[in-house]
């Protein structure tokens, strides 16, 4: 048995997405079905429907999200129908190394719904959907891995919470979980957009001092400053290494840079300053995804030999979506986290390609999809 819902299709490299029915399978073992309530707008989507991630078109977009389980398979006790939930893109396997170990944050085996959702129109009627990050949420209805749900506090605003399912725990994960900022430790931010200024958001909560702001462009600055960055470089007018290292050793004497500076941008040149920012052993967080043509950039061997320290990346924020997600939504809840603050627009499944468009104009954190 299936449903028809509607739902937003990248059907061809670079074409507009469009509103199409899809069919949703019941779900089988392993795997829930869940009405989606919002879904946020995130590169990743546009990225798809540009063709630079794969070639699977058709792509079923979005992956930013919470919902309430309709249904769930056979076999599935995580979860029950009528529960609120965020949805992941990383439901762990338990079995490779990296969970056996005790660190299923760091699994790269995760898994999705093995039923396939379908077109339920047009002449390719009956293809196969490919949701965008094993998500597809852009959607009445979506069919997702149990695993792949996460229950949180149901009386919490769906717009807000979903944004936890990428972006968000990204950038707070970066600071807490990668960078493991803390009390007593500096922190840099260079790229200050949702990711960024969620980094930020994550070193407040955290207790780090000084955190420090760095962008290109002063409007993101003031947002960063919202979003508890104590201090802002504007890396257009000034050098941020020097900034940096300056702020730093006005709180901790003698120190030479920030104890962690994530770089979330993407770019080589910004990770190159985030190596310099740094203070003697600190740590650099790449978060930015840089495209597959960049490269590390020069730096003499002697350089990171001489500094000590960590150069990390961090994938989805190093979350364990069972133990952050819960977590993160009280702190919200409790108003210690600002979650609607990423909130720039709710807007309708019709409206897609408009806050693509917006994205590249930086006035928007996240425009939200509500259905
Ligand atoms: N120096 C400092 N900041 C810069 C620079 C630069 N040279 N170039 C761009 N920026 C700033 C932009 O002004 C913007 O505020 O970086 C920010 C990027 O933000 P967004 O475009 O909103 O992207 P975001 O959603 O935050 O994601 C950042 O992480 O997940 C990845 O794919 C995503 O690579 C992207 C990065
Ligand atoms: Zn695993
Ligand atoms: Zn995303």
């Amino acid at each position: 048995m299936s449903q028809q819902v509607k739902a937003v299709v990248a059907r061809a490299k670079g074409a507009p997405v469009e509103v199409v029915t899809i069919n949703v399978p019941d779900p089988g073992p392993g795997e829930a079905v869940v009405k989606v309530q919002s879904c946020g707008v995130c590169h990743t989507d546009l990225h798809y429907r540009e063709g630079g991630i794969n070639d699977d078109f058709p792509f079923l977009l979005g992956h930013e999200a919470s919902g309430i389980v309709e249904a769930v398979g056979p076999d599935v006790t995580s979860v029950a129908p009528g529960d609120f939930v965020v949805l992941n893109w990383r439901a762990v396997c338990g079995e490779c190394r990296a969970c056996r170990r005790g660190e299923p944050q760091y699994c790269f085996n995760t898994h999705n719904a093995t039923q396939k959702m379908t077109l339920a129109e047009g002449e390719d009627a009956g293809t196969e959907l490919s949701p965008a990050l094993g998500i597809g949420a852009f959607a009445e209805k979506t069919l997702v891995a149990a695993g792949q749900c996460t229950k949180v506090d149901p009386k919490a605003r769906p717009a807000s919470v979903g944004l936890l399912g990428c972006g968000v725990m990204a950038g707070i994960g970066a600071a807490i979980n990668t960078g493991a900022v803390g009390r007593g430790k500096s922190i840099a931010v260079i790229g200050c957009g949702g990711v960024g200024v969620a980094a930020i958001a994550g070193a407040a909560l955290a207790g780090a001092s000084p955190i420090i702001a760095v962008d290109i462009d002063a409007k993101k600055l003031a947002k960063a400053v919202e979003m508890g960055a104590t201090h802002t470089v504007d890396s257009s007018q000034v050098d941020p290494v020097e900034e940096i290292k300056r702020i730093c050793a006005q709180t901790y004497e003698g120190a030479e840079g920030a104890d962690v500076v994530v770089e979330a941008v993407g770019r080589p040149e910004t990770w190159k300053q985030a190596f310099y920012a740094r203070d003697l052993a600190g740590t650099v967080v790449l978060v930015g995804v840089p495209t597959p043509d960049m490269k590390v950039p020069e730096i003499p061997l002697i350089d990171v030999f001489g500094r000590g320290g960590a150069l990390k990346s961090s994938w989805y924020g190093d979350c364990l979506p069972s133990r952050d997600f819960p977590m993160l939504v009280d702190l919200y809840q409790q108003g210690r986290l600002d979650l609607d603050a990423f909130v720039t627009e709710e807007i309708g499944i019709e409206d897609i390609e408009a806050a693509f468009d917006k994205m590249h104009h930086g006035d928007v954190l996240r425009s939200v999809v509500i259905l």
